[in-house]
């Protein structure tokens, strides 16, 4: 079998990896397979693709693996559960910045002297500059929101969206000229570049609180799209075929998390969430519990939600929760948890947290299916959840949040918010679920005050 066979068959392996490794990924109980699959399939992919071009030698390519490895193992190991969000848009930055570069290189031609360019490569090329350059600086000004070292609310000014049709406009004005008169030298392509990143601060300011998930997905897709750009500029099936796959991932999930908001993509993307601040204020009066209260009411309940949310993952409450709830069905209670899709910081963020505190899956419950269940349920538990059981997303027509799906834990019986203060959610609106008259605050961080609440069932 010779060298083209070789690496065409280790392609189509590759591409097989990808996709097992994509289905598996979308149920937590496969995923972490699913996961190292994909990592299988990219690492074929990498050490075929290098060795098809001859472009480096054996020891480059086990230099530049371990190097990656390392880099990935050691951001991954350190980064907090919390901070997962802020690590994708890293990491989706890279992978734009990555096909910018690569798409710029194919510019260059495999030679050192300078061949002429053609006109599918400028084009690709053009594109892949284009979408890679939105990504890097749409990600990184993402990450800043997220990491809150830039304000996380929506920046807006007059003539934004003026502003930004034009910037299209004079990046797809400058990519026709490129196209017509291709060169490495031409003046054009740096006006490409230089746009298209400026492209990528300004589309992502105007988003801003809950809307960033959809934005970081979004981002996620673009990478990709960028990254098939790049692979017809290269001539490489397997980037073609990754970036696709990537591509279309993130709009999918981009899709699922606007109808988690009920809201569409271009209202997520102009219409400037949380700029103006308009809710009504929640306001009356707060009845804080004690664990002993929680206990008591607990005790005789015969059904109990429990609701996580990002405060759960601060806390790193889940595996407090799960020996809660153990206690609780051992005492003969029906005990569930409702997961909202857009609850933590991630998608998935919930399931991947209790999974790890080995919550059995068909205790795990759909905002759908408990809602219509939620007047039956005698005890609602809020774990540090806050914008995703907010009842002025179903009834303030003012609020931000209006019309976002929530989990009705206000029809439960008895509704116990743990948190440490009164101070709001990601999305920065009041919630006047904690002023309702069968809410109790049972204040405190959520693993400290459910660690009480178990230590009474206990009797210690
Ligand atoms: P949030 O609305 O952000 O509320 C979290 C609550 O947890 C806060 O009110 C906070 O109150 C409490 N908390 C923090 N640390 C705590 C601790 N140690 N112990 C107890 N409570 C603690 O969370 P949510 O309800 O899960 O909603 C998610 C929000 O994030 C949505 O607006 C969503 O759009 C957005 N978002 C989601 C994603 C994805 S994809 N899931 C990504 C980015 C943003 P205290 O400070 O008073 O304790």
């Amino acid at each position: 079998m010779d060298r083209f066979t070789l690496i065409g068959l280790a392609y189509v392996v590759a591409v097989a990896f990808f996709v097992l490794g994509l289905k598996q990924q979308s149920s937590p109980a496969t995923a972490r397979r699913g996961n190292r699959i994909s990592a299988a399939g990219m690492l074929v992919a990498v050490v075929a693709t290098l060795w098809s071009e001859q472009i480096i030698s054996l020891q480059w390519i086990v230099l530049a693996v371990l190097a990656g490895s390392l880099t990935g193992a050691l951001a991954a190991r350190k980064v907090a559960m919390t901070g997962m969000p802020e690590m994708v848009a890293l990491f989706n930055g890279s992978g734009g910045m990555a096909s910018l570069l690569v798409a710029w290189a194919a510019l260059y031609g495999g030679s050192s002297t300078p061949e002429p360019i053609s006109v599918f490569v400028a084009l690709t090329a053009v594109l892949s500059i284009v979408i890679g350059g939105v990504t890097v600086s749409g990600s990184l000004i993402a990450w800043g929101k997220l990491s809150e070292l830039l304000p996380g609310r929506a920046l807006v000014f007059g003539l934004q969206r003026a502003f930004n049709g034009a910037l299209l406009l004079a990046i797809l004005v400058s990519g026709v000229l490129f196209i017509l008169n291709p060169s490495v030298d031409s003046v054009y392509l740096g006006l490409i570049i230089g746009l298209s990143l400026l492209l990528g601060v300004m589309a992502v300011i105007p988003i801003g609180g809950a809307d960033m998930p959809v934005v970081i997905s979004l981002l996620n897709s673009y990478s990709g799209l960028a990254a098939c750009a790049a692979g017809f500029a290269v001539r490489n099936d397997i980037l073609i075929v990754a970036g696709m796959l990537v591509g279309a991932a993130g709009l999918i999930l981009t899709n699922i998390m606007c109808k988690a908001m009920n809201r569409s993509l271009a209202h997520v993307l102009f219409s400037g969430f949380g700029a103006v601040k308009t809710a009504s204020k929640a306001e009356g009066e707060v009845k804080p519990a004690t664990t002993e209260d929680a206990f008591l009411i607990l005790e005789a309940a015969s059904s109990i939600t429990f609701v996580p949310g990002y405060g759960m993952a601060v806390a790193q409450a889940q595996h407090v929760v799960r020996e809660l709830g153990e206690l609780l069905e051992a005492g003969g209670r029906e005990v569930n948890y409702a997961i909202h899709p857009v609850a933590g910081r991630m998608p998935g963020h919930m399931n991947v947290l209790l999974a790890e505190a080995n919550v059995p899956y068909e205790q795990l419950v759909e905002m759908e299916d408990i809602n219509p269940r939620m007047s039956m349920v005698d005890v609602a538990v809020i774990i540090g959840a806050n914008d995703v059981v907010n009842p002025a997303a179903r009834e303030d027509e003012a609020s931000p949040i209006y019309g976002m799906p929530i989990i009705n834990v206000d029809y439960a019986r008895t509704v116990f918010v743990l948190k440490r203060s009164m101070a709001s959610g990601f999305a920065g609106v009041d919630n006047p679920l904690f002023f309702a008259d069968n809410t109790r605050m049972l204040f405190g961080d959520a693993k400290a005050s459910i660690s009480a609440v178990i230590d009474e069932f206990k009797g210690t």
